[in-house]
């Protein structure tokens, strides 16, 4: 398509993304205040009965985002409405949303003078392979790349292990971080890379000690498969991407963040093979949950700290998901607290403050998640890290991603720091 000089370029590339999103013509997202025990669970039933998609859940003093498809919309708001459960129109039509969002991220990137990093940027599975690789070349001494294996669809799942004695000291601990196993959840990626190159390429003084005395594996993208469909397909997808017809013909992949082998289907899932929270047929049936594992397997004795990476809510959250707190619950809250505290110190105005806690108090019961996982078989810090949504939810601006590598970096610095004391004290 031709663009003619004198057209804004946002109209201009606005009109070349018309129709991307088709699929989510017509679609809504509201607000609704959940104020009461029987306002989220109204919700709860609603979500399941209207195939709700739940953006973010409700607390007290923080409204509950959900779309909902064309067909449930009227019904979603009258039964509302009938219950005296408040809720305003957040977007009106999720399609165009997204346009314009293509349209602000495509102009954001024209703008920038130089070839943006791809912790700079919302990179592609090959963006972000390319970028492993070359540093894993470039610092042979440090850095080992390792391919876990092959996703679903035939993706190679890699991961850098970075340390300057090359994993053979058992009296360092090990930080194991990974993202975006979610695929909507965009801005975990960059927050991934970006840890390597502050470990890497840009190791600051005040940040030899996190390099010497702690070894990492960092993992950019557990969930290849559904990254690159959001990318190419659907912008809200969030599972994989397997196929068992024999299972369900028509939809694909699981909530992998549901998949783990801990109280697997219990809470929090939905038995609809379709749902966003459906577990799969059994636990580890996803490769990609299998590979995640399998580093956990691999190094038990040594990984101290766990922290699964997620878009959105500014939320620091710990086990179990049935609401009981794991033993060393002190410790955790206090590692958690010290990393939302050091994250919150930078945050923009406009973020929320970070809250620390157990996921199923603060938010809602869950099974099968990773964070359950790693803590139920001895890792003794296990967290889930929801990064800020600055009220847009997914479609978190550019503008932001280098505030949000920046920023997040300080809290698994501090959390990193406080972990080797913890493990100090274990060995
Ligand atoms: C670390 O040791 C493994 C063998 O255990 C070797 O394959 C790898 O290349 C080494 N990595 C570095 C960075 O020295
Ligand atoms: C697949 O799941 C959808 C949604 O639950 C359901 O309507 C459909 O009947 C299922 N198909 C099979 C073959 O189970
Ligand atoms: C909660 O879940 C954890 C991990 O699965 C389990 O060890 C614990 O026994 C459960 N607690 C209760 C009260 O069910």
């Amino acid at each position: 398509m031709v663009c003619l000089v004198l057209v804004a370029v946002a109209a201009c590339l606005g009109a070349a993304f018309a129709g991307r999103h088709d699929i989510y013509s017509g679609y809504s997202v509201h607000h609704v205040s959940v104020q009461t025990a029987e306002h989220s669970a109204l919700l709860h039933s609603l979500e399941e009965s209207l195939s709700l998609d739940v953006w973010q859940h409700g607390a007290p003093d923080r409204a509950a985002v959900v779309m909902v498809a064309p067909q449930h919309r009227r019904r979603l708001l009258r039964t509302l409405d009938d219950h005296d459960v408040p809720h305003t129109t957040h977007r009106a039509d999720v399609a165009k949303m997204l346009e314009e969002y293509d349209a602000r991220l495509a102009a954001w990137r024209s703008s920038r003078s130089s070839r943006l990093a791809p912790f700079d940027d919302f990179p592609r599975y090959n963006d972000v392979d390319e970028y492993l690789e070359r540093i894993a070349l470039q610092y042979p001494d440090l850095v080992t790349l390792v391919n876990a294996g092959p996703s679903w669809e035939g993706r190679d799942i890699k991961y850098l292990k970075i340390s300057t004695t090359n994993f053979t000291d058992a009296s360092k601990p090990i930080y194991f971080l990974d993202a975006t196993i979610h695929a909507r959840e965009w801005v975990t990626t960059p927050v991934a890379l970006y840890s390597i190159h502050r470990l890497v390429e840009d190791l600051r003084a005040q940040d030899w000690d996190l390099l010497n005395d702690v070894d990492w594996i960092i993992l950019p993208i557990v969930n290849p498969d559904g990254y690159e469909y959001t990318h190419t397909n659907e912008r809200l997808w969030r599972r994989t991407r397997s196929y068992r017809p024999d299972v369900n013909a028509t939809c694909y992949g699981v909530d992998a963040n549901r998949n783990f082998d801990v109280a697997f289907n219990t809470v929090g899932v939905s038995s609809n093979h379709c749902d966003q929270t459906y577990p799969g047929t059994e636990a580890f049936s996803e490769p990609e949950t299998r590979y995640v594992r399998d580093i956990m397997l691999e190094h038990l004795e040594r990984i101290q700290i766990y922290l699964n990476i997620h878009s959105h809510g500014n939320w620091v959250l710990y086990g179990f998901g049935n609401a009981s707190i794991p033993d060393n619950g002190v410790q955790l809250f206090h590692v958690g607290a010290a990393m939302g505290a050091a994250i919150d110190a930078r945050k923009l105005p406009i973020a929320l403050f970070y809250r620390v806690g157990n996921s199923a108090i603060l938010l809602y019961p869950t099974s099968g998640s990773a964070q359950d996982y790693a803590q139920s078989i001895g890792i003794p810090l296990s967290y889930t890290l929801e990064l800020p949504g600055y009220g847009v939810q997914f479609e978190v601006p550019p503008e932001y991603i280098n505030q949000i590598n920046s920023e997040t970096w300080e809290g698994i610095a501090a959390s990193a720091r406080l972990a080797r004391s913890y493990y100090q004290a274990r060995v």
